[in-house]
């Protein structure tokens, strides 16, 4: 048996018996490594005449190849078998019970969303939707606002470079009182809707954030004067609260999409330092708490959105949603809404399984 033979027999042998990926990487490096015996033997090819390395090459070549081979072929062998080996041990017992943590809840303000749904559901009013990136005459031309309206300067707009399909620029919507207008126009009338979205001003304090959310509310219909409107807000706001105890001041005021328009606050009394919604803000140690605008819908925004402003009258009214979660679930600021802190979101958030009803209690906590 010639040298390289012998030395080949050998190598083999103890590349099949390596143990592990550690042992077999120490063999390769002993042979094919750059200080390798067998990288050695090729680098004497270099010395010799061309006759002797014609003569010497094929062996050591063919030596070189076969200690390669071996050793991948043993590598595979020893990865699958590794693989095997933690599969084996590695196991998934999918019968388990679900970790009590992390677990997810439902936002204050969907809950509050909700829960207006289900209120107004009662009283016979559907839930419509426009969109947030809207068009300018949606959100101001049609609302009674035309180009150079003061009102407009009120609003803080956020708007986009392009050019809306009705003239103006696009924009982000700073109201929900263009879905109004959006559903006389796509459904006529009788219209009973509440619109809740997000809504969004360039303000930021500690009771402004440039997003928030509002809903509106809108019925069109025939023979519809104030007494509806404050017999509607008096229902949902008692019912909201949980309590009869609600006290509603109409304060006229402007707002150029209705006419007359009616800021309406509410009573409150202060105990301990804190505010208690309920009775007469005149009483003694009262207060009125301004909660939301409204008023008969304008008539120029009847005619607007494809009515007769003779045959079909209306009221509106729109509510910060967020500012109704602060009084009813006692949070102080509003930024926090927005900061997606889990310990804020799983103190103040819901049980998805907490779904708002008027029988067992529009605002149940967990
Ligand atoms: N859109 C008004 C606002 O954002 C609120 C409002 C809605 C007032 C409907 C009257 C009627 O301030």
């Amino acid at each position: 048996m010639s040298e390289h033979e012998q030395t080949a027999q050998e190598a083999l042998s103890r590349i099949a018996a390596a143990e592990d990926l550690t042992a077999l990487e120490a063999l390769r490096v002993e042979y094919l490594g750059k200080q390798g015996s067998i990288s050695a033997l090729l680098k004497t090819l270099g010395k010799m005449s061309p006759e002797e390395r014609q003569e010497k090459a094929p062996a050591i070549q063919a030596l070189r190849q076969s200690v390669a081979d071996a050793t991948a072929e043993r590598k595979d062998a020893l990865e699958a078998a590794e693989l095997e080996a933690r599969l084996a041990t590695e196991t998934l017992d999918l019968t388990l019970p679900a970790p009590a943590a992390p677990q997810g809840s439902v936002h204050p303000v969907s809950q509050v969303m909700d829960e207006l749904a289900e209120i107004f559901a009662d009283l016979g009013f559907a839930v419509a939707t426009g969109p947030e990136i809207e068009d300018d005459w949606y959100n101001f031309t049609a609302l009674n606002m035309p180009e150079s309206h003061p009102a407009r300067a009120m609003h803080d707009t956020f708007y986009f470079p392009d050019t809306a399909p009705k003239g103006g620029k696009m924009l982000l919507r700073t109201h929900t009182s263009p879905v109004q207008v959006r559903t006389m126009l796509a459904e006529g009338s009788p219209v009973r809707i509440i619109a809740p979205g997000r809504v969004y001003r360039s303000d930021s304090d500690a009771t402004h954030t440039p997003m928030f959310h509002q809903v509106e509310g809108l019925v069109i219909d025939k023979g519809i004067h104030l007494g509806h409107l404050k017999w509607t807000l008096e229902t949902f706001l008692r019912a909201f609260f949980e309590t009869e105890d609600i006290v509603l001041r109409l304060r006229p005021s402007y707002f150029p999409f209705t006419e007359p328009s009616v800021e309406v606050d509410v009573g409150f009394a202060i105990e301990n330092g804190k505010r208690i919604l309920g009775g007469s803000g005149d009483a003694p140690d009262h207060g009125w708490m301004e909660l939301l605008g409204s008023g008969m819908v304008n008539r120029r925004v009847i005619e607007m959105s494809g009515l007769d402003p003779d045959e079909w009258q209306g009221f509106a009214f729109g509510v910060g949603v967020d500012r109704l979660a602060m009084l009813k679930y006692g949070m102080d600021d509003l930024r926090a809404f927005f900061d997606g802190d889990t310990r804020w979101l799983s103190h103040y958030g819901f049980s998805p399984f907490d779904q708002p009803t008027l029988s067992a209690g529009v605002g149940a906590r967990a």
